[in-house]
């Protein structure tokens, strides 16, 4: 089992849309797969057209509150959900220090039998997300290609290692930066790339998703990339990532 949580304090840059296209993907290929939300907006949900929760099913607030009999939502085929809900926000604080709570799930026998888990994390610097990267073997930080996100992508870099100091048993591997809403035909572009590249080195995904209508329109259709055509940019370009992810992960 693999566990990538996936960061970045600031909302919008692509978090729940790398997890769900990512792990439809993964979980085509025959992985079988978990994403688990830990985001109070509870969109990976909204994207995944799941919001008939059972009274069966487990949210990510009960595994905070000690729950062992995990029950996960069953998307499609290898693709399964535990969702959030609001009431997760009373675990999420900026003043305390997370990361205790979730990690248990390492050792639970359902969750144990999946190849890859996903954690989408809320768009804050808090213990939720704290708790997303003390249960993780990986993570990593998708960006806009915008002049202000190198600041971002540093400061999400420092709050991990500083979650990695302060919480025990923390010790997450940074598989780096994945540039998302890429539009290469913008003249900043090439002079973004270059100076990320100085500062992160090898630590720059080389597969970028680009800025694609499709991938906006998805959420409102609850579509994943699995739904467009092989042959579509989308599509691709996930596919690559997907592979890129598999290698650097070691699976
Ligand atoms: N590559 C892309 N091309 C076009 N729109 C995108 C792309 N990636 C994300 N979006 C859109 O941007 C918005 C924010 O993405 P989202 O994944 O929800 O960000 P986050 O989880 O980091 O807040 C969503 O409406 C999503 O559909
Ligand atoms: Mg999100």
């Amino acid at each position: 089992m693999k566990t990538i949580a996936v960061v970045c304090q600031k909302g919008g840059v692509g978090k729940t849309t790398t997890v769900i296209n990512l792990a439809s993907v993964l979980s085509r290929k025959g992985l079988k797969t978990l994403i688990i939300d830990t985001d109070p907006q509870g969109n990976v949900s909204t994207y995944l057209n799941q919001n008939k929760t059972s009274e069966l099913t487990t949210s990510t607030t009960q595994i905070l509150e000690g729950e062992n009999n995990i029950e996960p939502i069953k998307v499609f085929e290898n693709l399964y959900l535990i969702p959030s809900d609001v009431d997760i926000k009373k675990h999420n604080s900026e003043k305390i220090v997370g990361g205790s709570k979730m990690r248990k799930i390492r050792q639970n026998e359902t969750i144990k039998t999946f190849d890859i888990v996903f954690i989408d994390t809320p768009p804050t610097m808090s213990s939720l997300v704290q708790e997303a990267l003390s249960t993780s073997d990986y993570y990593f930080i998708p960006s806009k290609p915008e002049f202000l996100a190198v600041e971002g992508v540093g400061q999400a870099m420092s709050f991990a290692k500083q979650t990695i100091s302060e919480v025990p048993h923390t010790d997450p591997h940074f598989l780096g930066v994945v540039l998302n809403q890429v539009d290469t035909r913008r003249a900043s572009y090439h002079d973004f790339v270059s100076e990320l590249k100085q500062i992160l080195s090898d630590k720059l995904f080389t597969t970028h998703i680009s800025q694609l209508t499709e991938i906006a329109d998805s959420p409102f259709y609850a579509k994943t990339v699995l739904d467009f055509s092989e042959y579509s940019k989308a599509r691709i370009e996930f596919e690559e990532l997907s592979n890129e992810l598999l290698e650097k992960v070691g699976l």
